[in-house]
């Protein structure tokens, strides 16, 4: 290990993230009995200019009288280069702060756009005398955000995690694709011919560099890494696809862009009872081999080192945070 010590952002169950438009209450209380782990009520893209006034009354309101139970709290601000934000951030921490677990800042460029923000809160939280610190949320959605993810993985102790904005990343990369999150048929590989000259195609995930850069910025600044959304909520397969091709890379959850996909998300993000016991049993094992003095031990014909023992703590961990949720 290096001498450099990573700390952790708070333990915060984060498989599932709903987004709730902030101008549409009548979808608050559904939301607040979902099974959710993180809902965020959201004053940017989903709210048109001529509602976010309104949208951030909603929230206040919101925040304030709607019982949402264990779940994490989050808003979505408007971005730093709209005349909306800092009311965005004044009203709703002046007014609702206390419930307020996060603020999930979009399009997120450099750190000093972080540092600006830290500012604003680390003011009103004093002025308000609030016990409770409100962590981050950035979205990694802009080739300037994608280009200075390192730095603003460490911009501030209140990061929490990076998520994968793949619509406006998309726009800003100027990638071609139609559906949110999905992929496109012309990223592809052929197999060479076979003897009757017939060849394969198969389609590539064009997200994965992204998705994987922005998952080493998170870990290497103990953030969690979210997946961001996928568009076609009619289809739960793709979604489920999506969900966990972003799991296997190291994301911890996945954004849900409508109710129904709540469940896929906690689904693919929780670890399953097998995996959770062979965790257990490599626990088990490891500790009896060094009681015995042995460094590296096999299970079920295969080794394990302290590598595994690692990744099977993490694992029980988390398996026992999402039993106690
Ligand atoms: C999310 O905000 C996205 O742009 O995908
Ligand atoms: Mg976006």
């Amino acid at each position: 290990m290096s001498f450099h010590t990573i700390e952790q952002a708070p333990a915060r169950l984060n498989r599932s993230e709903l987004a709730v438009p902030g101008s549409q209450p009548q979808l608050f209380e559904k939301a607040a009995k979902s099974d959710v782990d993180v809902i965020f009520l959201d004053l940017e893209d989903a709210v048109a200019p001529d509602d976010k006034e309104q949208a951030r009354k909603n929230i206040i309101e919101a925040l304030n009288d709607i019982d949402w139970g264990t779940k994490s709290m989050s808003i979505r601000i408007n971005g730093l280069d709209t005349h909306y934000m800092y009311r965005d951030v004044v009203d709703i921490v002046e007014q609702a702060g206390e419930r307020l677990d996060l603020i999930m800042i979009p399009k997120v460029g450099t750190a000093a756009d972080v540092y600006a923000i830290d500012m604003l809160v680390t003011q009103i939280e004093d002025a308000r005398g609030y016990k409770k610190r409100i962590g981050f949320e950035h979205i990694i959605e802009t080739a300037l955000g994608m280009q200075n993810v390192n730095e603003i993985a460490g911009a501030s102790a209140r990061n929490e995690s990076l998520h994968f904005g793949v619509a406006d990343y998309a726009a800003s990369t100027r990638a071609r694709t139609t559906i949110i999150g999905g992929v496109n048929p012309d990223y592809a590989v052929l197999t060479d011919p076979s003897d009757d000259g017939a060849r394969d195609v198969h389609w590539g995930d064009m997200w994965h560099y992204a998705l994987a850069r922005m998952v080493v910025a998170a870990r290497a600044n103990g953030l969690r890494p979210i997946d961001g959304p996928f568009g076609d909520f009619s289809d739960p397969d793709g979604y489920r696809a999506a969900a966990k091709r972003a799991a296997v890379l190291g994301c911890e959850g996945k954004w849900a862009i409508h109710p129904s996909q709540i469940e896929l998300a906690n689904e693919v993000m929780s670890p399953s009872e097998a995996e959770v016991d062979r965790a257990q049993r490599i626990i088990k094992a490891m500790q009896e081999a060094a009681a015995a003095g042995k460094g590296a031990v096999s299970l079920d014909g295969r080794l394990i080192d302290y590598a595994s023992i690692r990744q099977a703590e993490v694992l029980v961990e988390k398996a026992a945070q999402i039993a106690a949720a």
